[in-house]
């Protein structure tokens, strides 16, 4: 099958600091890929250079037939969480992801509803997002990256601050992404966390990337 994510070669040092040395990877649409790894050892770094976020030293990253940094600054039809999600506090989680919509033009208040209510939110909820727990907050930044309907998908620890509940919601989102066919990153510094829902898994260490299966 052809690749729609192709990392080629890819070098990324911060000063002294080599974080990730010389690493290739392919992967494919309709499946989810897994990067587990401890504190610092490069995940983050990794979704920031797939997505657009960090320029890469050296190599290159393609997606979708298209050089990240040549023939776009961004992939297309991303859905993105980085780290700790971003919100206008003020505002209540539909505000929020109403305005993040708009900006992006094409994803309809329908969209938005049902990605509120697929992680166990509610859409109607006049709660501002400052008075959200830290789940409640991780669950609108996957509600954020999914409402667009993405082909590609990068979820950083995504299951970090979940209950038992959010976890088994969030598996099944993931589930269902493949299904349409997208391609799905995700990371934990907690290997069983993602383990059984990956097709394929990677540790990130030591700037490598071991294929664990
Ligand atoms: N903007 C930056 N400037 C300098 N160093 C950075 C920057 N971003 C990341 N690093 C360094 O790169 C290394 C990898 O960081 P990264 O955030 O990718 O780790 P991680 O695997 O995501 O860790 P965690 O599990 O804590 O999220 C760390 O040593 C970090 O200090
Ligand atoms: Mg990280």
């Amino acid at each position: 099958m052809k690749s729609y994510i192709r990392i080629i070669d890819v070098s990324k040092r911060f000063k002294n600091d080599l974080v990730l040395d010389h690493i290739s990877l392919d992967m494919e649409q309709g499946k989810i890929y897994g990067f587990a790894g401890r504190n610092g050892s490069g995940k983050t770094v990794l979704f920031k250079l797939i997505s657009g976020l960090l320029k890469p030293d050296s190599g290159e990253i393609i997606v979708a037939g298209k050089k990240l940094g040549k023939d776009m600054d961004f992939p297309e039809n991303m859905g993105i969480m980085i780290e700790t999600p971003g919100f206008l506090n003020q505002y209540s989680a539909y505000k929020n992801l109403e305005y993040l919509a708009k900006i992006r033009n094409k994803i309809s208040t329908d969209d938005v509803k049902k990605a509120i209510e697929m992680v166990g939110l509610d859409a109607n909820d006049k709660k501002r997002v400052g008075k959200y727990s830290l789940g409640m907050r991780q669950r609108l930044g996957i509600a954020q990256a999914i409402m667009e309907n993405p082909h590609l998908l990068i979820l950083d620890e995504p299951m970090n601050s979940l209950d038992t509940e959010g976890i088994r919601l969030v598996r099944g989102i993931l589930e269902k992404t493949r299904e349409y066919g997208a391609t799905v990153l995700i990371s934990s510094h907690y290997k069983d966390d993602i383990d059984v829902l990956c097709d394929s898994v990677y540790e990130v260490e030591k700037g490598l990337l071991i294929k664990v299966r």
